[in-house]
């Protein structure tokens, strides 16, 4: 119920709608750096994340409804002015309404890692998924990554590992990235989390 009042208050103000071409520019002039965080879920971590860096532009992605209705309740709590959001399948988003080396960063924390084998082609992180990022992203730009699920990470560097257009691998966990509710469980049943880093080349 509160996620569902948040977004009937707040959509109007921190939604962006999916339609034409979206300039991070235009929506942040106040902005330095615009970033797109993929699959925001609860919106915990978004939300402490742009509360930490009010110079930066963030746009988060999500297509779970109550998700974004938590999220705009952290914006609201929080009074963050330099977060906005979409609710929208993240490759439509990219391919439709994003011009090319038009963000500086992506987040991408704790994607479904999709364990089973025949669920495997549903993750996120694909030599497809690679060319379109890399499309979006500025020249320097990069994809911070964060999974809890050690064959996702093993995955996750195979796929850049077998990609020219991309450098980079495993970083220590950054103090600025919170620990929230979800990753908190993982670690609890033992999860390992894994952060990578690549950065785009050419
Ligand atoms: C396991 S949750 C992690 C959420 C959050 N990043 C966290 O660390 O708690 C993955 C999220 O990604 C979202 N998601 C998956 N595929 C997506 C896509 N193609 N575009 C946008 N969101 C997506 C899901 O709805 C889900 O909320």
């Amino acid at each position: 119920m509160a996620q569902e009042n948040a977004y009937k208050r707040s959509w109007p103000l921190f939604g962006i709608p999916v339609e034409g071409l979206i300039h991070p520019a235009e929506i942040f002039p106040e902005s330095n750096r615009h970033v797109m965080e993929i699959g925001t879920g609860m919106g915990e971590g978004t939300a402490l994340i742009a509360a930490a860096f009010p110079e930066t532009g963030f746009i988060g992605v999500e297509v779970h409804k109550p998700g974004i209705g938590a999220l705009l309740g952290h914006i609201e709590r929080l009074q963050l002015t330099n977060l906005k959001i979409m609710e929208e399948d993240a490759h439509l988003i990219l391919q439709n309404h994003f011009e090319d080396n038009s963000l500086d960063a992506f987040h991408l924390f704790f994607p479904d890692p999709w364990p089973k084998r025949r669920h495997l082609k549903r993750r996120i992180v694909q030599p497809e998924f690679l060319i379109l990022i890399h499309n979006k992203l500025k020249d320097g730009g990069y994809i911070h990554i964060a999974t809890d699920w050690i064959p996702y990470a093993d995955w996750i560097q195979k796929v850049f590992a077998s990609s020219q257009l991309f450098k980079g691998g495993k970083i220590e966990r950054p103090e600025w990235r919170p620990l929230t509710k979800f990753e908190g469980q993982g670690v609890r049943k033992g999860h390992i989390v894994t952060d990578l880093k690549y950065y785009k080349q050419g």
